[in-house]
């Protein structure tokens, strides 16, 4: 049976070439579905380690090496690709011993090729978009969606369109997006506002919306799990802790785990943490309230990647909270920015959103819900590059209602020998925390 798109609410499919986004009869989010049972027996372990170290495309792709769970039957030569994924999982004793466990791991997802992990999202959608035979994506984005569907759709000779906030966008971000030749619009309008509007235009103008209401975003995003997975050599950790902002990336974790525990390639499931910022916590309330009563929030935080109060996926981020026994946490601006100079004091580096995996793990610890004896593993969703204000405004410190605790300030000398020695002479350790 080929794939198809059914909604997760009432079950109703669709085609898997209709422009659809959500369900027709119900308003459900829509899953894409694959029919996996006839090639069940071949997609095993071995099948997928035997794909490593490829060199021809599109089996050199992270996101493509798992090509049967992601869009089986698809012809090769249609798939937009730029080898993305093969993202270190980096195994990192020392912030182990930070966040207060034996065991802590981090998938860097700022390694793929735009610096986020949406590139993992952006070569299945345009991919889609491509054998749909559209001429135009578009995607609301506080930055990362933006510069990963800019590049994507360029290489595939499609134009892009993003509605960006007009103001609080990273640097790096903004400047992708413009590079790569995207229609850029500055909207006075919050993100969850551009995302409506994104809706409406491309429903006027035929235009292909490439967020992670796209369930084809989500099909790449699962290959984050089936990577790391298999970079464990298939054995399970206790805890996945992962930002959530559109709950995009929560939503494929969820999907992903359960594939792989049907077609047996783990055997059991991991629990899954989502890791919000205390200004934009729409899930972390409704969580806690037991999932009453919806209600969105006007976001406000310094990770402006994950500034969202009215996430698209909320349904499907419940059911992998549910499937995973998952939890859901909030960390603060001042938590956030620490636990991003420490990731980047070790060396590896990564945008304030994506460190709420650390803050959040060190958190749950913390409050005992996570146990020193479990195995982490952390996603790092950003690049250290994406958002240089708010690294250069940390360690200068200067940025509102942030006092850093691991501040690594510049030091300024004249040309003048003498005071460089004399400045350089007791200078064996930086600011920064020797954990
Ligand atoms: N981390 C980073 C660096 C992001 O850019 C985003 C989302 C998230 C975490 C949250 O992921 O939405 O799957 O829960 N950025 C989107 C964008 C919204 O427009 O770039 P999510």
């Amino acid at each position: 049976m080929p794939s198809i798109l059914q909604c997760i609410d009432c079950g109703k499919q669709y085609p898997i070439d209709r422009v659809i986004y959500d369900c027709e009869s119900c308003g459900g989010l829509l899953d894409v579905r694959h029919d996996f049972h006839e090639s069940a027996a071949e997609l095993t372990q071995e099948f997928f380690d035997n794909r490593l170290g490829a060199l021809e495309v599109p089996y050199n792709s992270g996101v493509w090496r798992f090509k049967e769970l992601i869009y089986p039957g698809i012809d090769d030569e249609r798939i937009v690709s730029r080898a993305e994924g093969n993202t270190n999982l980096y195994h990192l004793p020392r912030l182990a011993s930070y966040i207060g466990v034996d065991t802590l791991y981090l998938k860097h997802e700022g390694e793929n090729p735009t610096g986020s992990f949406k590139d993992r999202g952006m070569t299945t959608g345009v991919t889609q978009a491509r054998i749909l035979g559209m001429d135009r994506v578009a995607c609301a984005s506080t930055g990362n969606t933006s510069a990963s569907m800019a590049s994507y759709a360029a290489r595939a000779s499609i134009q892009g369109i993003v509605f960006l906030q007009n103001q609080q966008i990273a640097l790096g971000k903004l400047a992708q997006g413009i590079a790569y030749g995207a229609t850029c619009l500055q909207i006075n309008a919050d993100f969850d506002r551009n995302m409506a509007l994104v809706r409406e235009v491309a429903e006027r103008l035929r235009i292909y919306i490439l967020n992670s209401v796209n369930p084809f975003r989500l099909e790449g995003q699962k290959s984050i799990m089936f990577e790391a997975l298999q970079q464990l050599r298939w054995q399970v950790p206790d805890w996945i802790v992962v930002p959530g902002g559109n709950l995009g990336n929560s939503s494929a974790f969820g999907k992903g785990l359960m594939e792989m525990l049907d077609l047996g390639l783990i055997d059991r499931m991991p629990r899954l943490a989502i890791i919000q910022a205390e200004g934009a916590n729409p899930l972390y309330r409704h969580f806690a309230s037991g999932f009453k009563d919806f209600q969105a929030v006007e976001a406000r935080t310094i990770a402006t990647a994950i500034k969202i109060g009215n996430p698209v996926n909320l349904q499907k981020a419940i059911r992998t909270l549910e499937w995973t026994s998952g939890v859901v946490e909030q960390v603060s601006d001042q938590q956030i920015m620490d636990a991003k100079a420490i990731v980047d004091g070790v060396g590896i580096g990564c945008e304030p959103a994506s460190a709420c995996s650390v803050a959040g793990a060190k958190k749950l610890v913390e409050k005992g819900v996570i146990s020193p004896g479990d195995t982490v593993v952390g996603i790092l969703t950003g690049h250290v590059l994406k958002d240089p204000e708010a690294t250069m405004g940390y360690h200068a410190n200067n940025l509102a209602s942030i006092d850093p605790a691991f501040q690594n300030a510049t030091l300024q000398a004249e040309d003048d020998l003498r005071q460089i020695v004399e400045l350089l002479k007791d200078r064996t350790v930086t600011g920064l925390p020797h954990i």
